[in-house]
């Protein structure tokens, strides 16, 4: 029986669409993971590995390129847990404009004052008073699933909106309210915003892109959340800029020891996405497409091969994973056509140097004809489903 490995607790939504598979902690050479922030960077992936889906947005736990490599599909839950982080970051909007954490310590401060509680938080208030968000503005870095939706709910607030994404989709696009304004690139960000809310993926593009450049160009007391990662941000340059005053607060759910007690930092323990609700999302997210991946090859939400699926056609399905090379498609069609099979749809999509096809054929697929697709240079994997 095939079996599907949890290196994490998963939610148990997932349990009922493994139904059938063997599915646990425990499964030995896996066809199948489900995980969460277990690092697989020295994961001994099997001969029988054919995917690993993550829980979650972010895949810097995942050797990517490397599983890429032997044909690992590896997927992600884009957007199942947006909704979490999206509400997290607004609470972070009100603890950077305001003096909350200080202020909840301090009335902590005044426990046994007794009778004198309400005259002594009367006498200090003044000094947590803080600011509004309202009017102020904010700049989302990245429009993906969670940041359009942050995007939209400080607008709803009253913010002013800037957004930047060199990626951003037509799709994500459609959905960002009109009266955000879509700016060409994070420098306008850095000059205009009052606060600064960064949501992109861990890159070598994207690392260490909050530095002591990119702060000196903000504008002073700016405040900065960063719930993506922490390696996002050069964290001494971040001190130094609290210390200075440039940057009123560093809000992030990635806290490094150096961070931990310095005034302006609200460290968080990567609490973004711990909601059961964004959890349940996520699992049945990366279930379902790990088991459609498994049992008919569609590819959804991959970070390291493109997007295919098709409905079935045809007897067979034969799915192959390859180098994005030119022939390739002609090279499996003429050995599929040797055989004297026809094919009846065939798809095959490009990303980044790997792709993935999908060819549906009117025979079953013998095991010669495997050994001769995989055969041909640049073919990683081929799975007959
Ligand atoms: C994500 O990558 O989705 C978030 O950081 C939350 C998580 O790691 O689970």
């Amino acid at each position: 029986m095939a079996g599907i490995l949890k290196l994490n607790a998963i939610s148990p939504l997932a349990d009922p669409i493994f139904a059938g598979y063997e599915y646990g902690d425990n499964i030995k050479d896996p066809m199948g993971i489900m995980v969460r922030s277990a690092n697989m960077a020295d994961y001994p992936a099997g001969e029988n590995l054919l995917a690993v889906a993550r829980a979650g947005a972010g895949t810097n736990n995942i050797p990517v390129a490397e599983y890429a490599k032997k044909g690992i599909v590896v997927f992600n839950t884009p957007g199942a847990n947006a909704n979490a982080v999206k509400e997290l970051v607004i609470c972070e909007l009100f603890l950077g404009g305001r003096k909350i954490t200080e202020a909840i310590d301090w009335v902590k401060s005044l426990k046994g004052e007794g009778e004198n509680v309400g005259k002594l938080v009367e006498k200090g208030k003044g000094k947590f008073a803080g600011h509004e968000i309202y009017g102020k503005t904010l700049g989302v870095i990245g429009l993906g699933a969670i940041g359009i939706m942050v995007a939209n709910a400080a607008k709803a607030l009253g913010m002013r909106v800037l957004g930047a994404d060199p990626f951003l989709s037509t799709h994500n696009a459609l959905m960002l309210d009109p009266a955000v304004e879509v700016v060409a690139g994070n420098d306008e960000i850095y000059r205009r915003a009052d606060f600064i809310t960064v949501h992109v993926p861990l890159t070598p593009q994207t690392k260490g892109m909050l530095n002591r450049q990119t702060l000196d160009a903000c504008r002073d007391g700016v405040v900065i959340i960063n719930n993506s990662r922490g390696e996002l941000a050069d964290t001494a340059a971040v001190k130094e800029a609290l210390e200075s005053g440039k940057l009123s607060r560093y809000i992030t759910d990635f806290p490094t020891a150096d961070l931990i007690g310095v005034d302006g930092a609200i460290c968080l323990p990567h609490l973004g996405a711990s909601t059961p609700e964004a959890e349940d999302n996520c699992a049945v997210m990366a279930a379902n497409q790990l088991k459609d991946y498994i049992e008919n090859g569609n590819i959804t939400n991959s970070v390291n091969y493109p997007a295919v699926s098709a409905a079935r056609e045809g007897t067979a399905r034969i799915c192959i994973c390859h180098m994005n090379r030119a022939n390739m498609i002609a090279q499996f069609a003429a050995a599929i056509s040797a055989k004297g099979i026809n094919i009846a749809n065939m798809t095959d999509k490009a990303k980044g140097d790997y792709a993935y096809g999908i060819i549906d054929i009117e025979n079953e697929a013998d095991d010669g004809l495997v050994r001769e697709l995989e055969e041909i240079e640049g073919v990683i994997r081929v799975r007959v489903v």
